[in-house]
């Protein structure tokens, strides 16, 4: 069974999540609801009506900060005039901000970490029975769980940590002081929850940690990260493994033959550059030149030639000169990438790069992300527009959100595609099937599509006849 967020009016205590950051905080919100479902809790999606109400949070820029400081501000009022409200902050900032939430915010009933989130359903009963503040953010805890994999937001798609934490200490990166020290899960815990989704109807697994190809590390059974996908490779039913994110000092020839070799596993990699400098990849501690990068971007397109890359930047890194950003633009550039997520950088206290001044100016900093964003949507748009002719393999997510009679979904290269529904072309279909009329009966299922059109970030094309 899949839960739905509902809006229904029963009896059950209502709590309502917020997710901020990435997939590792979808996932971690995922979990949490799970631990609340089992002690009788409802997930609502609309946050008037909630009794809980809860934010999982990101410290990777200032702004991810600066908005939930925002949103708790304008929950004050309705705390004051509901007193039972719980309000709860969550994940990376809670673990940042720790005691400074309830400072600043004394309406904030718990604060509660990376590390204790699974604790939450006895915070929340400590709080209701002494309407005390909590503040959990103890750092010496492991987070261990065993996922009660039947509560999911997506029945079709899941993540999987398979590693928590980070050792690599990136000069600019708050991440390894939020979440702690990196940690590779058991192969075994790994495989049987995935074997529990796939079970459980799940098509799509991404697995999930800040350097996934550092995995194993500390573990004794010998597991790397392309050993590991080759058992998950076995799973009956499994039909597509996704990994992210990849640190290009760690990635190695035999993950991408895993990619290349085995079925299961996407033709896709996310590898962020940072920059195309190599000063600032020094300043930055990444541990690679932009031609070892560009060397594994070369080996990884003749191991697997399908492969599409993903990358993200940071612009206005201290130092970075006109020449440091040119570097950027050049491997952007040569590499074609599919798409790029690019950053202003944001300084951070505790980091490494906060001793460096902050010296290039808002100004140049937006200009520069314009002349990344701008230049990857070019190249974007032309990649997409070779797919033009061609049939491609589409896992059905769901209808697309402007035009409800068009489904969407993802290529194995992770390429977003809009396409008419599938009754069209399927007449058998409307005679053997009552729901053919309804093109959300084909979420969750593979179809090749024929792509007629493309943009920078979409594909379109219709079932082939
Ligand atoms: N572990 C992942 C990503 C972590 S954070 C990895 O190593 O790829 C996601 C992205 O945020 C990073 O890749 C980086 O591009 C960006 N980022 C991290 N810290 C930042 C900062 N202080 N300012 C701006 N962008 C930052
Ligand atoms: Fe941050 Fe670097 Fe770790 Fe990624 S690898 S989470 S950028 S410290
Ligand atoms: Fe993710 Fe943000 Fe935390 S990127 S790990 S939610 S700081």
């Amino acid at each position: 069974m899949t839960i739905k967020p509902k809006t229904g009016n029963n009896n059950l205590p209502k709590v309502f999540i917020k997710t901020f950051g990435c997939q590792m905080n979808k996932l971690d919100s995922e979990l949490i609801f799970g631990s609340l479902v089992k002690k009788g809790y409802m997930l609502v999606s609309d946050e008037e009506i909630a009794d809980v109400i809860l934010f999982n949070t990101c410290s990777v820029r200032q702004k991810a900060e600066d908005k939930v400081y925002s949103q708790l501000g304008r929950l004050k009022k309705r705390k004051e005039e509901r007193p039972d409200l719980i309000i709860g902050v969550m994940g990376c900032m809670a673990q940042n901000e720790g005691e400074k939430i309830l400072e600043r915010m004394p309406h904030v009933s718990l604060v509660c970490g990376t590390r204790m989130f699974l604790k939450l359903p006895s915070f929340l009963e400590e709080i209701n029975r002494s309407n005390r503040q909590i503040l959990a953010i103890n750092e010496d805890v492991t987070v261990d769980y065993d996922r009660l994999v039947t509560q999911r937001l997506n029945r079709f798609s899941a993540f999987v940590s398979i590693m928590r934490g980070c050792d690599n200490y990136c000069s600019y990166c708050i991440v390894p002081y939020v979440r702690g020290r990196e940690f590779s899960r058991s192969v075994e815990d790994i495989v049987n929850e995935v074997k529990g989704l796939v079970d459980d109807g799940c098509k799509e697994i991404t697995l999930l940690g800040q350097n996934v190809n550092s995995y194993g590390k500390g573990l004794h059974s010998n597991s790397t990260l392309a050993t590991l996908l080759q058992k998950l490779d076995t799973v009956d039913g499994i039909e597509r493994i996704r990994f992210v994110t990849s640190h290009p000092k760690d990635m190695s020839k035999e993950i991408l033959e895993a990619v290349g070799e085995l079925r299961s596993v996407c033709e896709h990699l996310h590898m962020p550059a940072q920059s195309g400098s190599d000063r600032i990849l020094q300043k930055m501690r990444r541990f690679y030149t932009s031609s070892q990068y560009r060397e594994l971007i070369d080996m990884a397109r003749d191991l697997v030639p399908d492969i599409t890359i993903a990358s993200d930047f940071i612009v206005g890194f201290p130092g970075e000169s006109d020449d440091d950003f040119n570097d950027t633009v050049t491997l952007m550039k040569e590499v074609r990438y599919q798409n790029c997520f690019t950053f202003k950088y944001s300084p951070r206290t505790g980091t490494y790069a906060e001793k460096f001044v902050d010296d290039v100016t808002e100004e140049i900093k937006k200009k520069r992300n314009h002349i990344l964003l701008e230049l990857q949507s070019e190249i974007s748009t032309k990649m997409n527009k070779e797919k033009i002719g061609k049939s491609v393999e589409v896992l059905v997510e769901g209808t697309s959100k402007t035009d409800k009679s068009k489904l969407t979904g993802r290529t194995r290269q992770n390429q977003i595609v809009v396409f008419h529904s599938p009754e069209r072309f399927f007449p058998e279909h409307s005679i053997s099937d009552s729901r053919a009329g309804d093109p959300s009966s084909f979420i969750g299922k593979l179809v090749n599509v024929t792509i007629n059109d493309a943009t920078d970030l979409t594909l379109y094309g219709c079932v082939r006849e």
